[in-house]
């Protein structure tokens, strides 16, 4: 039996609700069909969004949507995307699959859209392909209250109020499709273009960077590495903090990161839902260098930022597998398994634990592209089994990350590839409730876990569970097939719990 011990009384960091982000790309089905329907659409809609797949994100209560990209990003010019639906430039999308993108969601959908989800706005500048006023008016656009040619052009468009902008992405990927910069090169032009990310109203002394945690000011976020490019880490944190006052933090909130699972290499990628159990140990070995990576970069981000107050933002995360056999190659979509839960389960475990340093993650992406947690076709919908780890995980989001310990074994079919047979973390919420996700890696095993709890004592316990087989999904004609369901199995005992945790399953446990 595995000893998992949980000290509740020792509170380790916060778990920002926003590492349960989402990244929404103009790629794609993300948007138009996914999210964006058009008023005068067919299938059920408020003000353009469809009513199935809001419905469904709020239930897994979304707390932050990364838009316009992604790639896309920067190449997006804002002003293309208001006013006059009628008149907004049609144009090619070339990074994505080469489809007509007219524009018709733009700047007030997204906002909508956000609002509609009661979620916060992270908007994705653009570095790579345009100028510092473009930028600068974006802004003045969407959060300058009072008399401005960028208000009074957002009124003219129906809407005088200013939006709130939560976080302000400064580029994407500049190291590869944002401009193919050196980190150096990078970070000059990152530290000339956010000066002008104005945060309007506020006093001086707080107008340069707000540190990640402060929610009344636009927190900025700087592209951070690929994968393990050190280099690009410490080149632009080194250029960032040049010549800086400490309480600016590098004039950055946040730095990002991107990883993706591929088990079967970059070109390659495999598909979706063919796949053999050595493929399936080999894609959550792949998944768990998210941890060697979330350490190889806090540790240069230490030595600039003892204080943690700059966020590392894994904003693209998730599985990238070969496209669904007969749709477009550069609409990137993909189906989704208890493979896809695992992964999920493993990504989130890792940042709730590291969560004193990630401060945000958005998986890639929302509906229709790679890890989706929704799928459609016309106007049927289904939830992935990723929407179900989200929906097991969401009372983590604001609680505390609390000590604990759980006794592994290495599983796996080869050497190079194996797993520990249990991840999870454990958290207490503002209520005193203590929550508990758990996922077993193992294809064919079950494990009997006992717990100990310290500075706890728990009097109710409730469970849910997705268990499956490893390639079980959902399907438009049975989108229920793979589901939480209620799981019965814990058992209190004086000091703890116990209970078996069934092969290829995630597990959250709430204890009251
Ligand atoms: O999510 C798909 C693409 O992956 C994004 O556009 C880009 O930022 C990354 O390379």
């Amino acid at each position: 039996m595995a000893k998992y011990f949980i000290n509740a009384g020792h509170k380790v960091s916060k778990i920002n609700k926003e590492i349960y982000g989402h990244f929404s790309e103009h790629l794609g089905r993300c948007i138009y069909e996914g999210l964006y329907v058009g008023e005068n659409s067919e299938i059920p809609n408020v003000n353009g969004m469809r009513r199935d797949v809001v419905e469904a994100l709020r239930e897994i209560r979304v707390p932050v949507l990364r838009w316009p990209g992604g790639c896309f990003a920067d190449e997006y010019h804002w002003k293309d995307g208001i006013g006059p639906k009628e008149k907004r430039k049609r144009m090619i999308n070339t990074h994505w699959g080469g489809v007509v993108e007219d524009n018709s969601f733009g700047t007030h959908e997204y906002m909508e859209l956000c609002s509609q989800l009661g979620c916060e706005t992270y908007v994705n500048g653009n570095l790579g392909s345009g100028t510092v006023q473009e930028m600068s008016e974006w802004v003045e656009y969407m959060t300058f209250e009072g008399v401005s040619p960028m208000a009074d052009l957002r009124a003219q468009n129906g809407h005088p109020d200013p939006w709130k902008v939560d976080f302000f992405g400064v580029g994407n990927e500049n190291w590869g499709c944002g401009g193919n910069m050196t980190p150096e090169f990078y970070a000059n032009e990152y530290r000339r273009y956010q000066t002008y990310v104005r945060q309007y109203g506020a006093s001086e002394d707080n107008s340069l960077a707000a540190g990640i945690d402060n929610p009344s000011l636009i927190r900025k976020i700087a592209c951070g590495p690929n994968i393990d490019d050190t280099e690009w880490t410490e080149g632009v944190l080194k250029t960032l903090f040049r010549h800086c006052e400490p309480m600016w933090h590098g004039h950055a909130d946040g730095l990002s990161l991107h990883y993706y699972t591929h088990p079967e290499g970059w070109k390659t990628k495999g598909s979706a839902t063919q796949f053999d159990v050595k493929t399936w140990y080999k894609t959550l070995a792949k998944t768990l260098f998210m941890e060697d990576l979330v350490k190889m970069h806090g540790a240069i981000m230490d030595q600039y930022d003892p204080e943690k107050k700059l966020g590392l933002i894994v904003d693209e995360w998730g599985t990238w597998f070969s496209v669904e056999p007969g749709t477009n190659p550069g609409f990137l979509y993909q189906q989704n398994t208890m493979r896809d839960a695992l992964v999920a389960c493993l990504n989130l475990n890792i940042f709730n634990k590291h969560s004193d340093r990630v401060k945000m993650a958005c998986i890639a992406q929302m509906v229709n592209v790679l890890q989706s947690v929704i799928l459609t076709d016309g106007a049927r919908m289904l939830k992935t089994p990723t929407w179900h780890v989200f929906d097991l995980y969401k009372d983590h989001q604001e609680a505390s990350l609390v000590e604990s310990f759980l006794e592994t074994k290495q599983i796996g079919e080869e050497e190079e590839y194996m797993v520990p047979n249990l991840s999870e973390s454990a958290s207490i919420d503002a209520e005193g409730k203590l929550h508990i996700t758990i996922g077993n890696l193992s294809v064919t095993e079950d494990y009997p876990v006992e717990t100990v709890f310290s500075g706890f004592e728990g009097k109710k316990v409730s469970a849910r569970i997705l268990h499956d087989r490893m390639d079980a999904l959902n399907t438009f004609d049975e989108p229920d097939m793979v589901a939480s369901k209620p799981f019965e199995g814990v058992r209190l005992v004086p000091g703890g719990m116990e209970f078996t945790v069934p092969a290829c399953s995630v597990l959250a446990i709430t204890v009251e």
